[in-house]
């Protein structure tokens, strides 16, 4: 290991994170009772200008009013170009900051859009003597954000994760498509025909690139890196494709931006019963292979070692958190 420590973000259960409208509040009773583990109430994209000033009113009032149990609870506040921004930090934080568990940032392009979000929340919770902490969710969703994902991922110990927010993304670089994750079509390799002069066409992932990107950020600062909204809620094979491509990739939660797809992230998200239990007999091969003074040895006829401890932990971990919930 580096000698340079990683301060790990505040352990919380984030396979699924369920977007609802602020300005919406009949749906909120509906998420409140679901198994999302965090929901963000948003006040950004979903909400429309003439309804912002409602929409915070609503999301004060839920807070404090609905029972959302043990869910982590956030809001998506506006984004720092906006004159709604201020007033969603200031309203919702000294009115309902005491329920609040994040607030997440879109649209973040600098560490100094962090530095001036956690200025303003910090002041709040001195002025209102909140015992609790709010930590920060940042959505990587401009080529700028991109460009500064790690001095964005290093920028506020309240940091706890970074999210791909593919639609934003996409607009801003200018990506040829308008539908909300997946894939396309004419991302795709076509292959040299073969001796019979036949081709295939392979589909591609255009997002790996910007997603790997963003993991690396996530986990080299102690983050959670979370893969963000699939548009076409009426296909949960392609939700559950998308959900396994991040997830294999390091990703360990995707959104639901409908009630339908957070089953779909909490299966994706929580490692398989045969993968814990083939990570708990590598690190008791491991442990036996140690007391036999041996460093490397073999299962089910492949290699194991060191490495493979660090890798089985990640998931006996992972199975461990969402037992204790
Ligand atoms: C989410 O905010 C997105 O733009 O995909
Ligand atoms: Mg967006």
């Amino acid at each position: 290991m580096s000698f340079f420590p990683i301060e790990q973000a505040p352990a919380r259960l984030n396979r699924s994170e369920l977007a609802v409208p602020g300005s919406q509040p009949q749906m909120f009773e509906k998420a409140a009772e679901s198994d999302v583990d965090v929901i963000f109430l948003d006040l950004e994209d979903a909400v429309a200008p003439d309804e912002k000033e409602q929409a915070r009113k609503n999301i004060v009032k839920a807070l404090n009013e609905i029972d959302w149990g043990t869910k982590s609870m956030s809001i998506r506040i506006n984004g720092l170009d906006t004159h709604y921004m201020y007033r969603d930090v200031v309203d919702i934080v000294e009115q309902a900051g005491e329920r609040l568990d994040l607030i997440m940032i879109p649209k973040v392009g600098t560490a100094a859009d962090v530095y001036a979000v956690d200025m303003m929340v910090t002041q709040i919770e001195d002025a209102k003597g909140y015992k609790k902490r709010i930590g920060f969710e940042h959505i990587i969703e401009t080529a700028l954000g991109m460009q500064n994902v790690h001095e964005i991922a290093a920028a506020s110990k309240r940091n706890e994760s970074l999210h791909f927010g593919v639609a934003d993304y996409a607009a801003s670089t200018r990506a040829r498509t308008t539908v909300i994750g997946g894939v396309n079509e004419n991302y795709a390799v076509l292959t040299d025909p073969d001796s019979a002069g036949n081709r295939a066409v392979h589909w591609g992932d255009m997002w790996h690139y910007a997603i790997s990107r963003m993991v690396v950020a996530a986990r080299a600062n102690g983050l959670r890196p979370i893969d963000g909204p699939f548009g076409d809620f009426s296909d949960p094979e392609g939700y559950r494709a998308a959900a396994y491509r991040a997830a294999v990739i390091g990703c360990e939660g995707k959104w639901a931006i409908h009630p339908s797809q957070i089953a779909l992230a909490n299966e994706v998200m929580s490692p398989s019963d045969e993968e814990v239990t083939r990570a708990r007999r590598i690190l008791e091969a491991m442990a036996e292979a140690e007391a036999a003074g041996k460093g490397a040895v073999s299962l089910d006829g492949r290699l194991i070692d060191y490495a493979s401890i660090r890798q089985a932990e990640v998931l006996v971990d992972k199975a461990r958190q969402i037992a204790n919930g």
